[in-house]
């Protein structure tokens, strides 16, 4: 599955950053329409944050909801975020469910090893996240290994949170070790105050959920997060 501009989201070579609303601050009872919204205005594929209740202290969304967008939106890339300690449970089902890729925490009670093989023996991209307060060098040994490097700048759990700045210098640091058919992904308190310092950093996939849900204009938010 690629972008609108033909180019696969993840291990694509990009000539500019690519912009995932997360649609975690949408408005539930109308997520069809809010997603469907969000990619006319230019996202260039949505974020899925799955959370269950012991990784972080908030429950989420699960495979059924992203089966039901996959239905809707069947051309549009998901991106699926565990926030989970036990992620390989979640693989498959989300495979399933029409994710194209799927990201875990090293902070997650298992085997790096382990969860990389099974994201891609269900056919997904695979991408590996750091929270704030874990050093970058804890994903070093598998940066090679995956597609994508998720930086965390804000404690995992909730939308519309303060964005960390300290998480900037390790940012930098993964930035230097990718290729550039591999992403860096900032997620949390992404917004059009912050945003200049993450693609600065070297991101080139943003995710924002407040910034964009919360605007009267997505377009032209998620042009302003894409940069100049
Ligand atoms: C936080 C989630 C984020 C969150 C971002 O745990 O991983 O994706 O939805 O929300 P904002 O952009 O509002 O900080
Ligand atoms: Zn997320």
């Amino acid at each position: 599955m690629t972008t609108m501009t033909g180019t696969h989201p993840i291990t694509g070579i990009l000539t500019e950053p690519l912009v995932a609303p997360s649609i975690l601050s949408a408005d539930f009872a109308a997520l069809g329409s809010d997603c469907e919204a969000t990619v006319a205005a230019g996202a260039d594929l949505l974020h899925l944050d799955v959370m269950d209740g012991h990784f972080v202290p908030n429950v989420t969304m699960g495979p059924a909801l992203c089966a039901s967008l996959h239905r809707r939106l069947p051309a549009v890339f998901l991106d699926v975020h565990l926030m989970v300690t036990r992620p390989t449970m979640y693989v498959q089902p989300f495979a399933d469910a029409g994710a194209g890729h799927i990201t875990f925490h090293i902070e997650a009670d298992e085997d790096p090893a382990e969860v990389i093989r099974c994201i891609r023996e269900a056919g997904c991209t695979v991408g590996i996240a750091v929270n704030p307060p874990t050093p970058w060098e804890s994903i070093e040994p598998w940066l090679a290994e995956v597609d994508l490097a998720l930086v965390m700048s804000v404690n995992p759990g909730f939308s519309g949170q303060s964005f960390i700045g300290d998480v900037l210098e390790k940012t930098r640091a993964i930035s230097s070790r990718l290729r550039d058919d591999q992403r860096l992904q900032m997620d949390g308190g992404v917004n059009l105050k912050t945003v200049a310092d993450c693609r600065d950093a070297g991101c080139d996939l943003l995710v924002a959920a407040s910034a964009i849900f919360g605007s009267d204009d997505f377009a032209s938010t998620i042009s302003a997060l894409r940069g100049p």
